[in-house]
């Protein structure tokens, strides 16, 4: 029997209009254009201001384009995946809203947290739906609005961060092409350097939490820093090598818009150019699980059927992970 393969046939994103720049950030935290750009490569960030908008609503634009661009009705979609870690609410799972608000009133729905990689975990899980024969088309959405959970006046955080959605469509096809393989990883252990201390089960929110700043991102920046520039760099590899893969094979790596430094590391790592290596830290900062598809989205028009592509991701968990995508379509 033909093997049925997951192959990504449309891709959709979404940015909101604000846009926080290094400037405004030197008025706000002790800091200076010359060093956020010299340490993490980011010029600006978009952020939602409008009260009571939440990720959904990032991610609404993004999967009504790429309904559009297929053609396709949100009545047609039979699951949809969610990776945030800034859900609209604790629960019920953004992946439920966002269905709700488009009207795929025929999906299945939930949300993944795997931090940065979720987008690459979410993409892995849909992968398997689709390739088990049993769903025909899936999307995968990455948003964060991580300006709800940065703490504005601690400048170890603020400058990085930024709010973002990018989505792609799965669909079954029979070709040798889409998501070919994907090497995930965790360790619970990297925990302590990277996590919201308060709202979660083993310290629920107090007035107490909320005086302490215990609702913000908590990050050892340079413990982050080591084991991402190790992380991302190695399982890339790994996985280049287990696909009998070398950089001439490789049209472009797809990196988490995380810290420049950390980009640039991974692509050494695999001996690619940086002419092959999507990057727009500079316009949208870290948007944690919507970086990976805003790249795609960016980048789309530029993809060609048969393009091998990297996609590659570190964050909190720690989580990382690889993935292999055989680029389907030509826009
Ligand atoms: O996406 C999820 C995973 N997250 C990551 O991958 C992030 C990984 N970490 C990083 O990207 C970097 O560690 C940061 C960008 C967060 C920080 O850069 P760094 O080069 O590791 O800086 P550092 O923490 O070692 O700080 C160097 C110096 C310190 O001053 P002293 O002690 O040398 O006098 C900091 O106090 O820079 C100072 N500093 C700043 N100065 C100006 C820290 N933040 C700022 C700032 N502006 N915003």
């Amino acid at each position: 029997m033909q093997k049925i393969n997951a192959a990504i046939t449309a891709v959709g994103g979404y940015v909101p209009e604000y846009r926080l720049t290094n400037a405004e950030l030197e008025k706000m935290v002790d800091t200076n254009d010359e060093w956020i750009k010299s340490r993490t490569g980011i010029s600006e960030r978009r952020i939602l201001k409008e009260e009571g908008k939440g990720s959904s609503d990032l991610a609404v634009p993004a999967v009504l384009e790429l309904c559009k661009k297929r053609g396709i009705s949100p009545e047609e979609i039979d699951c949809l995946i969610c990776a945030t870690v800034t859900p609209d609410m604790v629960f019920p799972a953004t992946a439920n809203i966002i269905c709700d608000k488009i009207g795929a009133l025929n999906a299945f729905s939930f949300d993944v947290m795997a931090a940065c990689s979720g987008f690459l975990y979410a993409l892995t899980t849909g992968t398997a739906f689709i390739e088990s024969g049993r769903y025909k088309k899936v999307v995968i959405v990455g948003v964060d609005k991580m300006s709800s959970i940065v703490d504005y006046s601690d400048r170890t955080t603020c400058i990085i961060f930024g709010d973002g959605a990018g989505a792609v469509l799965l669909e079954a096809v029979d070709e040798n092409i889409g998501v070919l393989d994907s090497l995930l990883k965790s360790d619970g252990s990297g925990s302590k350097f990277l996590h919201m201390k308060a709202g979660g089960s083993i310290k629920p929110s107090t007035v107490e939490t909320v005086l302490a700043k215990e609702h913000f991102v908590y990050q050892e920046g340079q413990a982050v820093f080591k084991f991402a520039v190790k992380g991302m760099a190695d399982v890339s590899f790994e996985l280049m090598q287990r696909n009998n893969l070398t950089a001439d094979d490789i049209a472009w790596l797809v990196p988490h818009q995380a810290n420049l430094r950390i980009i640039d590391a991974t692509a050494n790592r695999m001996g690619l150019p940086k002419e092959k290596v999507m990057i727009n830290i500079e316009k949208y900062g870290n948007t944690t699980a919507g970086t990976l598809p805003l790249c795609l989205w960016e980048w789309e028009k530029r993809l060609k059927k048969g393009d091998n592509i990297i996609l590659a991701a570190f964050g909190g968990g720690f989580t990382w992970g690889a993935t292999w995508v055989k680029w389907a379509y030509n826009s």
